[in-house]
């Protein structure tokens, strides 16, 4: 049994408690302390869990703490993993890893220069159905991959989330919030992206909030928030997507990949499992079972849990910086093209993350 590894958590809103109720999961992980802008926020999270909550400065402090992870809104996502570096920590980031490549770039460099890890959301591409997709990519099962459709169409968050306004502002927007589930899964599968086609509108300049507390409350809207383009992979390969908060409803299936030998509909990249189903040319589709660890349920830590053992093992981790900055360069590369009605070529290059074992970490 390993050292479990300490983890400290910055941000308890929305989604903290699917990290804490996955943590347990994971006896790698220690954590150790929890943390808010708001105290009472940290506080009331840390009762529902029974952990310990800490200023963010007691946590930066903590020697125990290796980890930090990072689930604040994205506008500070790199402001707050720079104050995790600079106290020596690790830092594992909700996605995206910043608004832009330009603030995110100096987030990487300071963790290399010290010797410190990023990691990145999502870690849903670690999932079980997702792993059994990369298995059956690698393998040949579609043959060569040649293209494919990626979805992420609703009506938009204020329906639902109980603070949206960081949604539809700088850093927020369908391509920052959603592209990184699809982009990452495609990346996985596919190897990295070489150049990005993309069109972009914004068709109300304000949104009213129909969630509760806030129902009734105007927000402005200052990003696109319909986005399609075109992702041209460096292995050929050519990916249709969509993502948008301005769809009533519709009928795409969220990833489909097409290959030379046939056709698999990977299941929605947002969660760990799903039902995978593949077809060979003209035949009819055909459900092929998950093989992996991690398709039964909301494993959303998996990334640190990997990095944690990473960390002990001396290995490269999974959901990592690199990664995260290439998926956030190709996001960016949207609004850049429909801006200027140009190709955008991607120039970061990550390896593809090594697939995981069947029975997992
Ligand atoms: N809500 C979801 O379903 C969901 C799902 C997947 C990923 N995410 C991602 O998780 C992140 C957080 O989203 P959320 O929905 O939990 O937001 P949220 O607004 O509910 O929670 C964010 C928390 O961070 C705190 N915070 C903000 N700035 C801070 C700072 N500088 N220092 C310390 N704490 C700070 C806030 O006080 C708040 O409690 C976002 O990056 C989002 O994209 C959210």
């Amino acid at each position: 049994m390993k050292k479990p590894v300490g983890i400290g958590i910055i941000g308890c809103g929305t989604i903290s408690p699917a990290y804490l109720k996955a943590s347990k999961s994971f006896p790698i992980l220690d954590i150790r302390g929890l943390a808010d802008a708001n105290p009472e926020t940290a506080q009331r999270r840390a009762d529902e869990f029974g952990l310990r909550a800490v200023t963010v400065q007691e946590l930066l402090a903590d020697p125990e703490i290796e980890i930090v992870v990072n689930l604040t809104i994205p506008k500070v996502h790199v402001e707050v993993g720079l104050a995790a570096v600079t106290a020596g920590k690790h830092v594992h980031s909700e996605k995206p890893l910043g608004i832009t490549t330009a603030e995110a770039r100096p987030l990487l460099e300071a963790a290399a220069a010290r010797a410190l890890r990023v990691g990145c959301a999502p870690d849903t591409f670690l999932g079980g159905a997702h792993q059994t997709c990369r298995k059956l990519v690698d393998d040949g099962a579609i043959g060569q991959p040649v293209g494919g459709t990626a979805f992420f169409m609703c009506p938009g968050h204020e329906r639902w989330h109980p603070a949206p306004a960081f949604y539809y502002l700088e850093g927020g927007g369908p391509m920052l919030d959603m592209g990184p589930y699809y982009i990452t899964d495609l990346v996985n599968l596919l190897g990295p992206v070489a150049q990005v086609a993309g069109m972009a509108s914004t068709p109300r300049a304000t949104r009213t909030i129909t969630s509760q507390p806030l129902a009734g409350t105007s927000i402005p809207v200052e990003i696109p928030t319909h986005v399609s383009g075109t992702l041209h992979f460096v292995s050929g390969a050519v990916v249709s997507i969509t993502m948008s908060f301005d769809v009533p409803k519709h009928r795409h299936l969220p990833l489909e990949l097409y290959g030379t030998e046939g056709a698999l509909i990977v299941p929605d990249p947002n969660f760990f499992g799903g039902q995978i189903e593949r077809a060979e040319p003209g035949g009819d589709w055909q459900p092929v079972p998950t093989e992996h660890a991690y398709a039964d349920g909301n494993y959303r830590i998996l990334g640190v849990a990997d990095m944690a053992h990473a960390i002990r093992e001396n290995r490269p981790h999974r959901a990592s910086g690199d990664l995260a900055f290439h998926v956030l360069e190709v996001m960016e590369a949207f609004n850049r093209s429909s801006e200027s009605g140009a190709f955008i070529a991607i120039g970061s290059r990550p390896e593809r993350p090594a697939p995981l074992d069947i029975h997992g970490l």
